[in-house]
């Protein structure tokens, strides 16, 4: 059985990816320290798989820690590296606790990566590396220009991936897959795991799970005069499990030595944009419950409108998103109520 690691495997995405690698076979080692997440998660992970999967609660910064836990569980397939801070806010109020966390728990995976002889490397990038994009640049390729981040947290984004374009291009014992997340939401369908925010949630769907069960008064719909059919920001929502899903098809490419480059980059969406005033409307539409609202000003640094050419994923990784947007928010609204349930 082939081992994998998986920094920041407590987190939202990282835990839904180590239940799909765990039901595809793969034996998962989450390194995680619950800097942003939660212990209970692994036995979510474990009702749903009926595997508990090997737990460090280290920080991927210590090299010390990291070479410790790879002596003791090698030999290791890949690594998926989930583990980075990710609040756009914080990260313009504190940029360096940003680089600092980003780039040297990077640049450590990389080096366990080559020192331990790994086949994989799969690193989990965003769509924030497109800026706002051009007019008519929509839907977004892997090849749109990058535009310059507008945050230090997109800016640790873009820098590593061009740490691993060139470490990668210069020659590497191991492959690397990056993969750009367009918005992910949603919960795993067994309401055991799913989004985990703390305090005032800023992404849209937490926080529309929040206003439709009372513990927020409204959601604030940031802008509806905005260059859109309805005025309201377009993005492209993926579904947390199909997400998942993709980092298994990106790892057993690398680890059946299937990928010919040393590095490749894939976008991961629907394809679709869906607006903020159409997510709260499907939002009542599957789950029968109300979401209290206001129209707003715009948010600062919003971009319009973006949404993913998810071609090249279909192609060479045989991965497409198949859940309905109703079906998700209906797993985001079902996890919304057990979280309700336990406070
Ligand atoms: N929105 C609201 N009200 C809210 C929260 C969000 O109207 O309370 C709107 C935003 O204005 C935006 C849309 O919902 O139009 C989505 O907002 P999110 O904050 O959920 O997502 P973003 O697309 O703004 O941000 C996401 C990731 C970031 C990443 C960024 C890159 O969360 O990590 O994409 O574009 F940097």
């Amino acid at each position: 059985m082939k081992k994998i690691i998986l920094t920041g495997g407590c987190g939202f995405i990282g835990s839904h990816t180590c239940v799909e690698l765990q039901n595809a076979g793969y034996q998962v080692v989450i390194i995680d320290n619950l800097s942003n997440s939660e212990l209970a998660v692994i036995d979510g992970i474990s009702r749903i798989t009926g595997v508990r999967p090997t737990f460090y609660n280290k920080d991927c910064c210590d090299l010390v820690a990291m070479r410790t836990i790879f002596q003791q569980e090698s030999p290791i397939a890949g690594i998926v590296h989930f583990a980075a801070s990710k609040a756009v806010n914080e990260s313009v109020q504190n940029p360096y606790k940003y680089y600092r966390n980003n780039l040297i728990s990077l640049m450590n995976m990389m080096q366990m990566a080559q020192e331990f002889k790994l086949k994989g490397f799969v690193f989990s990038s965003s769509c924030t590396v497109y800026g706002e994009p051009d007019e008519g640049n929509n839907p977004v390729t892997e090849n749109t220009p990058i535009k310059p981040a507008t945050s230090p947290y997109g800016n640790t984004k873009q820098i590593c991936e061009e740490i691993l374009t060139d470490t990668m291009r210069a020659g590497a014992a191991y492959k690397t897959i990056l993969l750009r997340y367009f918005n992910p939401i949603g919960a795993h369908p067994s309401s055991h795991i799913g989004e985990l925010p703390r305090g005032v949630p800023q992404n849209l769907l937490p926080y529309v799970c929040q206003a439709a069960a009372g513990i927020r008064k409204e959601l604030n719909v940031f802008g509806n005069d905005y260059n859109t059919p309805d005025g309201s920001c377009i993005r492209d929502y993926i579904d947390v499990c199909d997400l998942a899903n993709a980092h298994v098809k990106a790892m057993t490419r690398l680890v059946e030595d299937r990928q010919k480059e040393p590095v490749d980059v894939f976008n991961l969406g629907t394809g679709h944009g869906v607006s903020v005033l159409e997510l709260v409307r499907t939002f009542e539409q599957a789950t029968g419950v109300k979401v209290p609202y206001r129209i707003v000003g715009r948010r600062q640094g919003d971009i319009e409108q973006i949404w993913g050419c998810v071609d090249k994923a279909n192609k060479v990784l045989g991965w497409s998103a198949v859940r309905p947007l109703a079906e998700t928010l209906k797993n985001a609204w079902n996890w919304q109520i057990k979280l309700n349930n336990k406070n």
